[in-house]
């Protein structure tokens, strides 16, 4: 839970989370009309920076806004919100603003609402995860990164009911990517992970492993995996800026491979560690 006293950032102004308001006619109340970023900070220093904001403008343009600042504008924000050198994470979001009534139109002339907050990393658990599949009930534009999480939350939440960490999202008996995660699976002693596209978010996470994996000489696929494949894949791992990448142990009740954490996420996380330890010391 964030502290009530930490500082956050709401429309140019620096306050008390407790004193952080926004009107009931905000459309990302009212509608879920925004986007987000979710970045995490190691040594204080954002990773993959440039990268996030990226992915920003492309969620900013795919619902038809133009970002409110520019990188340094950013950039002034997140050095402010930092706090010390512990492991935490920038959440941003921006909503398309306050309109005068409800209504699904957008609303002319309207400023949007920028919100940016920083909160400790929770602990990732060591002993790998449980995971569901699950039919992806969500839209077509899982590439935009947007605050219309409802499906995401809801299949989130039947995984949790059911014990596990994670709900692994199925299109057409396709593996798509968790309610909050991108999917790697080891099938033949080779790591998949399906293409990028309209139906996943492009994690920034899944992309730094693509290239630690490909720097690496680690065999890599983008392709499509098959609900059937990832059953009988030998791992089965979860990224993202909050998770890292995640071992799966269980899936649908039953063991992934041997049910030990396999030896290519061994070797994975610890380039991702490598990677993560080089910004905390200022060598990247
Ligand atoms: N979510 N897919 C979905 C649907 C996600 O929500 C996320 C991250 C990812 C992984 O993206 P990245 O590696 O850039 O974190 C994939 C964040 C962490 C969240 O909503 O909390």
């Amino acid at each position: 839970m964030p502290n009530q006293e930490l500082i956050v950032y709401l429309n140019g102004e620096y306050l008390p989370l407790r004193l952080a308001k926004i009107s009931v006619l905000d459309r990302g109340f009212l509608f879920g009309d925004g986007v987000y970023e979710m970045i995490p900070v190691y040594g204080g220093k954002p990773l993959r920076l440039a990268e996030h904001l990226e992915r920003l403008e492309n969620s900013l343009s795919g619902i038809r806004m133009a970002s409110p600042l520019d990188e340094g504008q950013w950039v002034d924000i997140f050095n402010r919100l930092i706090c010390g050198s512990q492991d935490q994470s920038i959440y941003l979001q921006i909503t398309r603003g306050v309109g005068t009534k409800r209504d699904h139109a957008f609303p002319a002339g309207v400023a949007p609402t920028v919100f940016v907050m920083c909160a400790p990393i929770a602990p990732i658990p060591a002993s790998g995860a449980k995971a569901i599949t699950l039919p992806d009930i969500r839209w077509q534009w899982c590439h935009i990164k947007a605050i219309t999480l409802l499906a995401n939350v809801l299949q989130r939440q039947q995984a949790l009911d059911e014990g596990c960490a994670e709900a692994i999202l199925i299109r057409d008996g396709d593996v798509m990517e968790g309610a909050a995660s991108n999917v790697f699976a080891v099938v033949d002693g080779v790591l998949l992970t399906p293409p990028k596209g309209n139906y996943i978010l492009p994690g920034i996470t899944r992309d730094l492993v693509v290239e630690l994996a490909q720097a690496n000489a680690i065999p890599l696929e983008q392709r499509s995996i098959s609900l059937e494949e990832l059953r009988v894949a030998e791992e089965v791992w979860l990224t993202s800026s909050m998770r890292e990448v995640l071992p799966v142990v269980e899936l649908d009740g039953r063991t992934v491979g041997n049910g030990e954490i396999g030896p290519v996420w061994a070797r994975m996380n610890a380039l991702y560690q490598a990677f993560k330890e080089q910004l905390r010391t200022g060598l990247l």
